[in-house]
């Protein structure tokens, strides 16, 4: 048996695909366009593994997609793949619209297709996992209860209103076609392989080169945090025992004000390694201009996934903060090959 794991090479499938091959020896093939967002140094250490293969190519690409399909048979496809940065969704919208929609539909009707031709033990073993985020359901306000998956979708930026089309999408294909979908909401992850483009690793990028760390507005935002691994373990157990064309909420109960989350991190920057100076990263805070239309609170409520599943987060956001700021000071030469050429080029248009 193998799976087939879309934006494999990005922060999230890197991790799930890292995490998969530790734990079984089922065969992954990886299909992965490679945009800016996507480093094959992220899974360099399967590069000699016959259990892994890597194809660069877009999920949009219907043939390519087609021959995979065709040609390795797997029982089960996790897409991954996605625009996914709000700040460069409001800059330009339009590759979120091909990737996040288009493609998702294009990817869609190629396992439509392949799975409908199946035999009738393989097609109801198939799966069509597709991962999504809490950003749908839209922002909340301080008081409300987090969102479950009753909660209506109401995205609002291009980002979130692309993943929001792309889950209608995956809902329609199961409800008209029966195709044995499952989709997972995630809350916001952190950990290994995240792209300084995001929150945390700018900051831990910026504070060690000592560049301003900007903070958006008022900085009290909030954003529900969940450690990468959490999340590849939530979606493993979704797959294994998720009910068809149901939703699954994924967070860890980690609330936290984007101040704090960067407080947090300039602390712990302090002891493990502190500035040459003697003061503290927190003297590098820059509040900045706010994000257009940020949202100003999001909550993930995931009693169905720990009661139904079973799951439960294995890191609380201290431990999972504290092993992160470690895995970047610890791997400086993978931030310095990603921070590179057209990254210089997003963070001089974003925070000019
Ligand atoms: P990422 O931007 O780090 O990685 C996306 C990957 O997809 C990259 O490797 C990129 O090359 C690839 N890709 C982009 N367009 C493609 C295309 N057309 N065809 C094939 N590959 C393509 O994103 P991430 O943070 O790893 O997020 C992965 C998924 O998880 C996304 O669907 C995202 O919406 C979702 N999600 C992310 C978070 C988060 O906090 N990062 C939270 C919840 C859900
Ligand atoms: P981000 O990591 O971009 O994730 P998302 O927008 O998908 O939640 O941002 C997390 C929060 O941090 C969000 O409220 C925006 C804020 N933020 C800043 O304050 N400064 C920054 O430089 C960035 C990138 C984000």
């Amino acid at each position: 048996m193998t799976i087939l794991v879309t934006g494999s090479a990005g922060f999230i499938g890197a991790n799930f695909v890292l995490d998969w091959l530790s734990e079984h020896d089922e065969p992954v093939v990886s299909l992965d366009k490679l945009t800016y967002a996507g480093n094959r140094q992220n899974l360099g250490s399967l590069v000699n593994d016959q259990r892994h293969l890597f194809v660069q190519g877009d999920i949009g690409d219907s043939d390519l997609v087609t021959e995979l399909l065709s040609t390795h048979k797997p029982r089960a496809v996790l897409n991954f793949a996605a625009e996914s940065h709000v700040d460069r969704s409001i800059h330009g919208p339009e590759d979120f619209i091909q990737t996040n929609i288009v493609g998702t539909f294009r990817l869609l009707e190629a396992v439509r297709t392949h799975w409908s031709q199946l035999g009738e033990t393989e097609k109801a073993q198939f799966r069509f996992l597709h991962v999504s985020t809490d950003e749908v359901y839209g922002s909340l306000g301080p008081t409300d209860p987090a969102f479950s998956e009753q909660n209506k979708y109401e995205p609002n930026s291009p980002y979130s209103a692309s993943k929001a089309a792309s889950d209608h999408l995956v809902r329609a294909y199961h409800h008209t076609y029966g195709l044995p979908v499952l989709t997972t909401n995630c809350s916001n992850n952190y950990g290994p392989y995240h792209f300084p483009e995001k929150l945390i690793p700018l900051i831990i990028h910026n504070a060690l080169v000592g560049k301003p760390l900007p903070i958006y507005g008022d900085g009290q935002q909030i954003r529900d945090w969940l450690y990468v691994k959490d999340h590849c373990c939530a979606i493993r157990r979704v797959l294994e025992a998720g009910e068809l064309g149901e939703t699954y909420n994924v967070g860890g109960w980690n609330e936290k004000a984007n101040i704090d989350v960067v407080h947090t991190l300039c602390d712990i920057l302090d002891e493990e390694q502190p500035r040459t100076d003697g003061r503290t990263y927190r003297d590098q805070i820059a509040f900045v201009k706010d994000r257009p239309g940020h949202d100003r609170r999001y909550a993930i409520d995931a009693t169905r996934l720990e009661r139904e599943l079973g799951w439960k987060p294995a890191e609380t956001f201290e431990t999972g903060i504290r092993k992160t700021v470690r895995w970047y000071l610890s791997n400086q030469d993978w931030v310095t090959n990603v921070t590179s050429g057209a990254y210089r080029e997003w963070v001089g248009k974003q925070y000019a």
